[in-house]
């Protein structure tokens, strides 16, 4: 049994874009075990745009991250030794443990996943927080009626593209705006949308005019900045915006619409929202979203750094788009 635990801890706050000088990395010492708890050894890290948002101390809709202790994330592992009723050894667990090796843990927080039909790292991607933020977003917000269209950003991503494969399922086209040929190729040939515009490329109001002949009835934002005032622009009347998050300007950037009027004129819906304000809706879409991955209906890809050295550099990367899919930390 390992006696020490790696950690990643953050060191300082970001003036700007953030840098792996932020992170520190030290071995703790594992207490032994008290009754009542359970040890985990995590198996994979999640690395998420919301991490980005915590490292400042700026007014949000949660507690910036502490500096100097282990990095917020979610987790899943395998239990490794319990005290706990509820847990035994070989479990297989989903929980927030964050940037670190071990996690210890009284049984709040943690919960059992079958790994039968639905793979371990599924649970931090279509089958966790990233997919109910997608089934939250367009069921609840968008709404869509067979025959719309719906747009997504970062449509490649762990949200995103759930977003585009709900859609195609509930009969809309579902149109999606990635970084680079070889995402949005991947968007269309293996996910099914309709379309996809490479933001990166051409001239993206012509390229997504061409795509959306008959507008824009939804619109599930991951993005903010020029891609957001290109939509807002296809628009139609009564449309709905799920404004899930502007990662264009997680360093700061301003993002100034160009044209806000747009929203009186076609009388546009748009409703920010945080995933985890809605628990109510996590069973219900977890449920349909694990039964979606073990028949293979919804596709999924994972970017997998090795090693929690190097969640830092992976976290930093996936802020810049070099993630392709949903972003993981192998630990072990
Ligand atoms: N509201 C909520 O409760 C909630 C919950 C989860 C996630 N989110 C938000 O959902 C969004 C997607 O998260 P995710 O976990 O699925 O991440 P992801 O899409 O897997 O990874 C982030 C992607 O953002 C794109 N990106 C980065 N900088 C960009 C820029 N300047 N312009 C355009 N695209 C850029 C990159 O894709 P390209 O290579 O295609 O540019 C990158 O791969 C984020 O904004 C996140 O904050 C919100």
């Amino acid at each position: 049994m390992a006696e020490v635990n790696r950690q990643i801890l953050l060191a300082s706050r970001p003036q700007g874009a953030a840098s792996v000088d932020n992170f520190r990395l030290v071995e703790t010492p594992l207490k032994p075990l008290a009754d009542g708890e359970v040890r985990v050894r995590n198996h994979y890290l999640s690395l998420d745009p919301y991490m980005r948002g915590r490292m400042n101390d700026s007014k949000s809709y949660a507690q910036p991250q502490p500096l100097d202790e282990v990095m917020i994330g979610g987790t899943v592992g395998e239990v490794v030794e319990s005290k706990h009723p509820g847990f035994a050894a070989g479990d297989k667990v989903v929980g927030m443990f964050g940037w670190q090796e071990f996690g210890t843990s009284d049984g709040k927080g943690i919960q059992k996943v079958d790994i039968t039909h639905v793979p371990l790292s599924a649970y931090l991607g279509p089958v966790g927080m990233p997919g109910v933020t997608a089934w939250y977003g367009l069921n609840r917000i968008i709404a869509p009626k067979a025959g719309e269209t719906v747009v997504v950003s970062a449509a490649s991503g762990a949200v995103g593209s759930v977003v585009g494969q709900l859609a195609k399922l509930a009969g809309c086209r579902a149109v999606g705006i990635a970084g680079g040929e070889t995402k949005c190729r991947y968007v269309v040939e293996t996910l099914g949308f309709d379309a996809c515009v490479d933001y990166k490329a051409g001239n993206l109001y012509k390229d997504l005019k061409a795509v959306t002949p008959d507008g824009v009835d939804g619109y599930f934002e991951n993005v903010g900045g020029e891609v957001l005032d290109v939509t807002l622009a296809r628009m139609n009347a009564f449309g709905r915006i799920a404004l899930c998050g502007m990662i264009a300007g997680y360093d700061g950037q301003p993002m100034p619409l160009k044209q806000p009027a747009l929203l009186l004129t076609q009388r546009l819906l748009v409703q920010g929202f945080i995933v985890s304000e809605h628990m109510d809706v996590w069973p219900q879409a977890l449920k349909q979203l694990g039964t979606l991955v073990a028949q293979k209906q919804l596709h999924y890809r994972e970017s997998i750094a090795q090693g929690l050295e190097n969640a830092p550099e992976a976290f930093l990367g996936m802020l810049k788009g070099r993630n392709f899919g949903k972003q993981l930390v192998k630990l072990i």
